[in-house]
């Protein structure tokens, strides 16, 4: 996917105080950086942040942590925070085929949302949910695993629903259209999310989880 690019979105980010600079002095020490023990959930492909931003404000009891490699795309999340002051929210401008180097053993929870489907074969490995990303998880999650995810691709939700019972996950709750459903899922939405549902195209969902 194509995005605008902002110019000096880098030094826009650098100067937002969410963002974490120096992410692999934290390994293993996130709790540290919160001053807490609460949870982190982590978002990988934030985007322009809307959806990490508004849980960290709805749960203030859990710690965020919205990762991005795009920095055009994070220059919004940082403006959204200017105002803002949410001491369980931390940003990383980073790729996330490497959050091994900054996290170990302490995610709770993983967002993958509305993240680029890599239709065509060949891309297949760079899929948020592939094998080589399922075993990267493991990793970094703290003791049972738990991901979340919400996709308007019907092709990326199917294979990632295979790539996920392959890997021993259950399946909690699944949606074939999370904003239809008879019984509603607490939901925040995503900026991708909101187009979509003005769209009206069907958002899938999965609420995944394995217990160690
Ligand atoms: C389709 S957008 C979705 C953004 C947001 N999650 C939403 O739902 O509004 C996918 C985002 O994932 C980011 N992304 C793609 N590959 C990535 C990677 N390997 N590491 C980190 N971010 C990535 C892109 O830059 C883009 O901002």
């Amino acid at each position: 996917m194509e995005y605008n690019v902002i110019k000096n979105a880098k030094s826009i980010i650098q100067k937002s105080p969410y963002l974490v600079k120096d992410a692999s002095n934290y390994k293993g020490k996130w709790a540290n950086l919160f001053q807490n023990n609460n949870p982190i959930y982590l978002e990988l492909g934030m985007g322009r942040g809307d959806f990490i931003i508004n849980m960290a404000k709805t749960y203030p009891k859990i710690n965020f942590i919205g990762l991005e490699l795009n920095e055009s795309q994070m220059v919004m999340a940082t403006e959204r925070l200017s105002n803002l002051k949410l001491p369980n929210l931390k940003l990383l401008n980073m790729d996330a085929s490497n959050i091994d180097t900054v996290f170990a053993k302490e995610i709770d929870t993983i967002y993958l949302t509305f993240c680029d489907p890599w239709p065509k074969k060949h891309d297949e490995r760079k899929r948020f949910t592939h094998p080589t990303y399922l075993k990267l998880y493991d990793k970094v999650f703290k003791k049972n695993k738990h991901i979340i995810l919400k996709t308007d691709n019907k092709g990326f939700f199917a294979y990632s629903l295979e790539e996920l019972s392959k890997y021993w996950y259950v399946f909690d709750r699944v949606s074939l259209d999370l904003h239809h459903n008879e019984i509603p899922i607490p939901n925040i939405m995503t900026d991708f999310e909101k187009k979509y549902q003005e769209e009206n195209r069907p958002i899938y969902y999965v609420d995944a989880s394995f217990k160690n």
